[in-house]
């Protein structure tokens, strides 16, 4: 056991730290190309987030340590990312500068773009291009409430890991769906990724590999489970259990008439289908019509709420652009044999942020293994 300890590599760990599960995600470069070694979900403590800050760490914090030990991770270092309404990713055009020179400005140019206050906030950038005929540049700037930022970082360093980063949600399923995806059909395309959870619905736009946009919809499972909820008196408990078992006893498109939870549930995945809708013409109404590159060909569905029975008929069928629920490993070509099959097949459409996350610290070794 101590040799074992003393002889292992230093890993990191994916964390993806969601208001209804918590996930851990571990992945390693092998000969034979990259391997998911580790992977578990737990519920979250309840009511420990509050729109995307954890007012409960201790017991969250627990629970990540509980998991970890659970399932054999023992990596010394945790990504962790942040979500949701209030954090802003933009790109935006900034006066052509050195990056030193704008690091000292942010706060004052980021002002300008974004409504929330800066003193608060947590703001970063990336200079994405500097265009020759041009005396602007482009920006990528993500800003984020701190205390966001902040309580998950207490989370991770309390569960006795390291925080080495805090990454967008965003860019970490991107990453894991489309940047190092076994194909490059998305490379081509614009797709939309979008990530049903219990708080929110995140829609990601992609296009040719590139992110082009992010909306985040105040409806998803917990939605779901407050209609029914509010219909039958039950707790939230039961009322979640109602709707997994609705979800899970008939396809959506197959749905009885006369299910009562179906009723309340029903007008609230559609309103946030037109919502998805409704993003995705804003993308492409800011190009010439038919330009084929920028439309939207393909929705590819992660989270929990997207594990609904037939949830890939039922969208794209009212939305009219065909969908799939993310096959996030084989689209990755990370091999599962070491984890159980059925494992990956109940939980891996939750596992896409924590993939991305896991992916992140380990890309430039993963990249030099795959060449
Ligand atoms: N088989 C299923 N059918 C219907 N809903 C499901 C199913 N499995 C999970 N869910 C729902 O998915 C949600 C949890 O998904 P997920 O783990 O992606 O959310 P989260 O990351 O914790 O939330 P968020 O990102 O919004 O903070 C819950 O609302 C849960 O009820
Ligand atoms: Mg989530």
């Amino acid at each position: 056991m101590v040799l074992n300890s003393l002889f292992s590599k230093e890993t990191t760990v994916g964390i993806d730290i969601g208001s209804s599960c918590i996930k851990a995600v571990e992945i390693e470069p092998t000969a034979r190309g990259w391997e998911l070694t580790n992977a578990a979900v737990t519920p979250t403590p309840s009511e420990a987030i509050k729109e995307g800050v954890v007012i409960n760490i201790v017991d969250v914090a627990h629970e990540v340590r509980s998991l970890l030990k659970e399932a054999g991770i023992r990596a010394t270092g945790a990504i962790c990312a942040i979500s949701g309404s209030q954090v802003i990713v933009r790109q935006v055009q900034f006066p052509k500068m050195p990056e030193a020179v704008l690091r000292k400005s942010i706060k004052y140019e980021a002002s300008k773009h974004i409504s929330s206050s800066m003193e608060d906030s947590v703001v970063e950038f990336e200079i994405m291009d500097q265009p020759e005929d041009s005396n602007e540049m482009n920006v990528m700037l993500v800003a984020a409430p701190r205390e966001m930022v902040d309580s998950r970082v207490k989370v991770i360093e309390t569960a006795g890991l390291e925080p080495l980063m805090v990454d967008i949600e965003a860019f970490s399923l991107i990453r894991a769906l489309v940047e190092l995806a076994a194909s490059d059909e998305y490379l081509h395309k614009t797709v939309a990724l979008i990530d049903m959870g219990a708080s929110h619905t995140d829609v990601n736009i992609v296009s040719r590999g590139e992110f082009a946009l992010t909306r985040n919809i105040p409806i998803a499972g917990n939605s779901f489970t407050n209609a029914i909820k509010s219909l039958t008196g039950a707790s939230f408990e039961e009322a979640e259990t109602m709707k997994l078992q609705m979800a899970n006893d008939q396809p959506l498109d197959a749905m009885d008439d006369d299910n009562r939870n179906w009723k309340v549930v029903q007008p609230l995945l559609d309103e946030l289908i037109r919502e998805v809708r409704r993003s995705i013409h804003f993308y492409q109404s800011q190009f010439p019509e038919g330009d084929a590159d920028t439309m939207v060909s393909k929705v590819v569905l992660t989270g929990g709420t997207a594990r609904m029975l037939g949830m890939e008929a039922y969208m794209t069928s009212k939305l009219g652009t065909s969908t799939v629920v993310a096959d996030v490993f084989k689209q990755t070509a990370i091999s599962t044999q070491r984890i159980p099959e059925s494992f990956i097949r109940e939980h891996g459409p939750v596992l896409a942020v924590g993939t991305g996350l896991a992916l992140k610290d380990s890309m430039p070794e993963i990249k030099k293994n795959a060449a």
